[in-house]
């Protein structure tokens, strides 16, 4: 493996910014060409409402993006009664995605903040079975030959309040840790092609609790392998913060990588975003800290030829949940709003958009 030690200096990064809007722009490439040309798929999360008409975003989307991760197909979104669900939107964003020749990636099976309440009144543990069964199974059927991957489960590990490997959830409480091999045995006998993707956030950083998470990911891995359920990819979220600069340590993500890669399974980067809150106000200042995250970290997850996809979580800043505040420990104590995402609120590139094509432009070949 080639270790690049690729720490971007100050006068580097400079050289980072002033390029904004320039090279790549000019040269009329884009992020999913430069990301097609070392074999990877480069997408971005984009909201249905983004996609009413011929907006600016959605042609912002079809013109860098190879991949579109569609986060309004929660399970509380499609089936409010065990009986009536509603694909109609999903649909129109599927078909969206394959008018653009782009490949369309689900969000998610399971997730125990989406799903629907009738799911938590269901009394015994073999109808609770059935109804996640037939969920998955739907799901999967209705979008068959559509999907780049599924996200099975997203954030099915403990955090760090809890304790024991698996976060006490619905599925826990109802079926138990069993929901997961029967969740991944679904989705595939209803989709043999699709990739079977397990989604968690923090196991970025070089710290206790990240490691943790880590540790107890590789279990689940090896508890998947031993016991034959199908899993193709990790996914991993990949929410980075400029205040948590020092624990993105390259080494360790590599080493984590290859944890993962040499168990067989490809990794996915799905829901990139850097928060800004601890860097200074002045833009241009916090625009270069925010785009050395990006580059540092791309550079050593791209090293590894596992990884297969790119994602951010929304190409715009404003259209960013960090921005929109959705967590509190997310917003700036100047108030000002965030600067998370590759674009400005005017589609004009940033030096974040210019620190991930030059990652991918560094990334070897797949
Ligand atoms: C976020 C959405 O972007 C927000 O609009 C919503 O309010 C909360 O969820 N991990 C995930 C994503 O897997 O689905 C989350 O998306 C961000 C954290």
């Amino acid at each position: 493996m080639h270790r690049r030690d690729f720490i971007l200096g100050a006068a580097s990064a400079c050289a980072l910014a002033a390029s904004v809007g320039s090279s790549l722009a000019s040269r009329g490439e884009y992020l999913r060409q430069i990301a097609a040309s070392k074999g990877l798929l480069f997408g971005s999360a984009m909201r249905l409402s983004s996609l009413r008409g011929k907006t600016p975003y959605s042609e912002m989307m079809a013109s860098e993006c190879s991949l579109y991760v569609c986060g309004d197909m929660q399970w509380r979104l499609v089936a409010l009664s065990p009986s009536a669900t509603d694909f109609s939107k999903v649909d129109a964003a599927k078909a969206w995605a394959r008018a653009h020749d782009m490949r369309f990636r689900g969000h998610s099976l399971l997730w125990h903040q989406q799903t629907p309440s009738w799911f938590a009144e269901i009394a015994s543990r073999e109808s609770a079975i059935a109804a996640l069964q037939a969920h998955i199974r739907q799901m999967c059927s209705h979008f068959k030959g559509s999907m780049q991957s599924w996200d099975v489960i997203n954030e099915p590990i403990q955090t760090s309040c809890g304790s024991g490997m698996l976060r006490k959830s619905v599925f826990t409480e109802k079926i138990g840790p069993e929901f997961l091999d029967i969740a991944f045995h679904t989705a595939r006998e209803a989709d043999s092609k699709a990739l079977l993707t397990l989604n968690e956030y923090g196991t970025e950083y070089n710290i206790p609790d990240h490691l943790r998470k880590r540790r107890e990911l590789l279990n689940l891995i090896d508890g998947f392998k031993s016991r034959g359920t199908p899993i193709d990819a990790i996914g991993i979220q990949s929410h980075l913060s400029t205040g948590r600069a020092a624990e993105t340590d390259q080494e360790s993500i590599a080493g984590f990588f290859k944890e993962i890669s040499d168990r067989g399974l490809k990794i996915m980067l799905t829901e990139l975003d850097v928060v800004d809150r601890a860097s200074p106000a002045d833009i241009a200042t916090r625009d270069r800290e925010v785009a050395q995250l990006y580059k540092r970290y791309l550079d050593a997850a791209l090293e590894n030829r596992a990884v297969i996809a790119v994602v951010t979580w929304g190409l715009t800043d404003k259209d960013s949940w960090i921005t929109r505040g959705d967590d509190p420990k997310f917003r700036r104590p100047d108030g000002l709003p965030a600067r998370p995402l590759p674009f400005d609120d005017h589609f004009r590139r940033k030096p974040a958009y210019e620190a991930i094509a030059a990652a991918l432009q560094a990334a070897p070949s797949r």
